[in-house]
């Protein structure tokens, strides 16, 4: 009876956020069983509006890794030398991804219908709860993701530090400008300590 329910708690165990991944592909079939769970996300307001990019080519990954290192970079430019070289060890957790085989991208449109109800009506604060609620859809969106790829023995993490530079981000992968971005999950083959 508890089957579904034992399954559920080993997948939910074994999820670590992976940050070394191996030089093996993931196959296009896993690719598609993790965006088939990851659909299945609850949403709020009824709106659907968000998509998964994956993007798999290795150069494009690395790219990526260099737009945010330099993001981070500017950042710290203008920083007093302590807190530049706290934040700079900090930040290089935004980047680890660059070794991961494909990396999965949820991301929405930041529509809003509330101005469409409320009209003169809409305050700041309820712009804000519209957009949070946008943000949290997209968190179903990642945390499916990452349940899904442990179930295939797949190692996975979600990243929000690389979006301090999600406008490079977008213009850099195509997603539409103004979109809100989820995370960045990098997803593949886990490398263990002694495989090194
Ligand atoms: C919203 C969110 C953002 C995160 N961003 C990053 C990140 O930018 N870089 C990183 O290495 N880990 C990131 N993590 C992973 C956390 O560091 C990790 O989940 C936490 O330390 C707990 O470890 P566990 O995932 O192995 O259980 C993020 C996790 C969440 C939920």
């Amino acid at each position: 009876m508890y089957d579904s329910y034992d399954y559920l708690e080993q997948i939910a165990e074994a999820r670590k956020s992976c940050r070394r991944f191996s030089d093996e592909p993931v196959s296009d079939e896993d690719i598609l069983r993790i965006l088939k769970i990851a659909s299945r996300s609850p949403f709020a307001s009824g709106r659907k509006n968000w998509k998964i990019l994956v993007i798999q080519e290795k150069d494009k990954i690395e790219a990526l890794a260099r737009i945010i290192q330099e993001a981070s970079g500017k950042l710290t430019s203008s920083m007093e030398e302590d807190a530049a070289a706290l934040f700079r060890k900090y930040a290089r957790n935004f980047t680890f991804f660059k070794e991961a085989p494909i990396l999965m991208i949820p991301y929405c449109r930041n529509t809003s219908t509330m101005q469409a109800m409320l009209r003169e009506q809409l305050t700041e604060e309820i712009a804000v709860w519209e957009r949070d609620n946008l943000t949290k859809s997209l968190s179903c969106v990642s945390m499916m993701i990452l349940l899904a790829a442990e179930s295939l023995g797949l190692g996975s993490c979600c990243m929000t530090g690389p979006l301090l530079a999600a406008e490079e981000i977008a213009t850099f992968t195509g997603i539409p400008s103004g979109s809100i971005l989820g995370a960045i999950i990098p997803v593949g083959h886990k490398l263990h300590a002694h495989e090194d």
